[in-house]
């Protein structure tokens, strides 16, 4: 493949809104090398691939939960959120891992859970031990059921791993959990929980993160005035206007806007992204300077491979931002998702639930049509003003591991819906570093999700080789993008009907090709394209040409 290539990279680190326009590359920390043979992805198995993610040009790295952890939600239930989990390494390992990273100009993003804990956190067992009523159970949210002898649920609240959202304890109290019952939900509405997030932040500000990206930002402050209120939006279908007993609710401000004092107390300021699952009407509320600054936008990991829907979504996604101070973000996957590889090699519109179900076979995934969609994705994607979140394994076009045997998942999804939803492990495989070995250079043990033999030709090695690889084609497009500046407000150019055509200030063009016929565009210079050829400015199917 042959780019034209400008100039070296500047060095974009030392500014305060470096997070503006990064590219940040998600870590799911134990699926991604394994330092001392057990199996499990740690934090030196980070820091001795930093300088793979610096070839590869990204601005910062977001960790995934790294603390201790029964890992009844892989990670995301955390029992000390001041600590790293031992098998993954030592907080002195992480400060390893910062000041390596720094070095190489890489910032670094920690997950923070303030939602939840996990069930085995010193809290929640204190409260477990406590009766009704006490100090120890306001941290989290106790009540007394309903229905004769309390045995009813206090609300029909849901879990988002399925079934209800509330536990009873043998003395005949409930407690709230939204996601796994080994995650009970905290008490927002307690000055002890505020206090101890602040504890939080503080802790891991100063040991040399710049951001955090914040779990269920959405989620932290509820209506838990009585009576319960129902919540029959299960659907995640919020309502627009901040009234959800659970979601989304203008008390988030408040606790927001403390945050946001710490983090300006810290130079450069620390940034911070929501994952609120909010609707694209609220989203940015999470995004403005006075709250987290930034906030996903998941709606491109949500649509087809289509023109109209991709081009939808982009002018939500900067409208949202242009609302605010800040700027919109781009994620085509993440260990939540099915990956997008083979999400574009399968008809539009499937139930992904059912199909993962099937072990992936019904229909068999187009594997070829699906990476050249994921490329072509991709170069649009980092062809656009904001921040790119790019999940580990994007930049090998892995795809969704759909075959995994039921004794080998560990989701609760799996758990809780009873076998009915196989949920998010498939995203969650070990990375194929060489293409040799059992294991694939992940791990010299049996890994914890075993690597399928398809990634055997995806591994890292085997991609560096060659120049027309995935991996090369995210290097070069992510070089590009720090030198091309992707900041400029976008123009939409015509296009034939399918097509997606836009152009920066600068001159800097990008034209997708979502059809199914070939297309022809005048072009100056071919800067880089997503698929071979195209000097003359002839887009194939599914492809996306940078030219200028
Ligand atoms: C969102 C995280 O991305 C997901 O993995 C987790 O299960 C839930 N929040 C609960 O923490």
């Amino acid at each position: 493949m042959t780019h034209t290539m400008p100039a070296p990279t500047p060095d974009r680190t030392r500014s305060d809104d470096w997070w503006r326009h990064a590219v940040v590359y998600q870590i799911y920390p134990r699926s991604f090398a394994d330092s001392d043979g057990d199996g499990l992805g740690d934090i030196d198995g980070i820091r001795s691939r930093l300088d793979y993610l610096v070839e590869l040009g990204v601005d910062a790295i977001w960790l995934s939960p790294f603390y201790p952890s029964p890992l009844a939600d892989g990670g995301y239930d955390v029992s000390d959120h001041r600590a790293v989990d031992p098998r993954l390494g030592t907080t002195d390992g992480i400060r390893a891992l910062i000041e390596g990273a720094h070095a190489r100009g890489l910032k670094i993003i920690v997950d923070i859970v303030p939602n939840h804990t996990s069930d085995q956190h010193e809290w929640f067992q204190r409260a477990l031990a406590a009766p009704a009523g006490s100090p120890e159970r306001d941290r989290y949210v106790f009540r007394d059921g309903t229905g004769p002898d309390g045995a009813e649920p206090p609300s029909d609240w849901r879990s988002h791993f399925g079934g209800s959202a509330w536990a009873r304890l043998p003395d005949g109290q409930w407690y709230l959990h939204l996601f796994a019952p080994e995650q009970p939900d905290l008490n927002w509405g307690n000055p002890e929980v505020r206090a101890d997030l602040i504890r939080t932040l503080r802790f891991w500000g100063d040991l040399g993160v710049d951001g955090f990206r914040v779990d269920v930002a959405h989620g932290l402050a509820k209506d838990l005035s009585e009576p319960l209120r129902s919540q029959p939006n299960l659907d995640r279908a919020l309502p627009l206007d901040g009234t959800d007993p659970l979601y989304d609710r203008d008390e988030l401000d408040d606790i927001y806007r403390e945050w946001r004092e710490l983090f300006d107390s810290y130079s450069p300021p620390l940034m911070a992204v929501a994952e609120s699952w909010a609707p694209p009407a609220r989203v940015w509320r999470y995004a403005r300077s006075t709250s987290l600054g930034q906030a996903f936008n998941f709606e491109l990991s949500t649509a087809a491979w289509d023109a109209g829907q991709f081009r939808a979504v982009i002018e939500n996604g900067l409208e949202s931002a242009r609302r605010t101070a800040a700027t919109t973000t781009w994620v085509l996957s993440n260990h939540d998702i099915v990956r997008h590889t083979t999400r574009y090699a399968l008809p539009a519109g499937i139930d992904l639930d059912a199909w993962l179900l099937g072990g992936g076979a019904d229909p068999a995934p187009d594997r070829a049509l699906g990476t050249a969609r994921a490329r072509a994705a991709a170069l649009l994607m980092l062809a656009l003003p904001g921040s790119v979140y790019v999940y580990q394994g994007d930049e090998l076009a892995l795809p969704e591991v759909s075959d995994l045997a039921p004794e080998q998942l560990h989701d609760p999804i799996w758990l809780r819906t009873d076998g009915a939803q196989k949920g998010r492990d498939g995203a969650r495989v070990p990375l194929p570093w060489d293409a040799t070995g059992e294991h694939l250079g992940f791990s010299t043990a049996t890994p914890w999700l075993p690597l399928p033999e398809a990634f055997r030709d995806l591994a890292v090695a085997t991609q560096d080789a060659d120049p027309e690889s995935t991996l090369n084609l995210y290097r070069a497009a992510i070089r590009c993008r720090a030198l091309l500046d992707p900041s400029g407000d976008i123009a939409w150019l015509d296009a034939p009907e399918g097509a997606l055509h836009f152009a920066h200030p600068n001159g800097w063009r990008c034209f997708t090709n979502f059809g199914d016929a070939a297309v022809s565009v005048e072009i100056g210079e071919r800067i880089l394209g997503s698929a071979p050829g195209m000097d003359a400015g002839v887009v194939p199917p599914n492809a996306t040409l940078w030219y200028r």
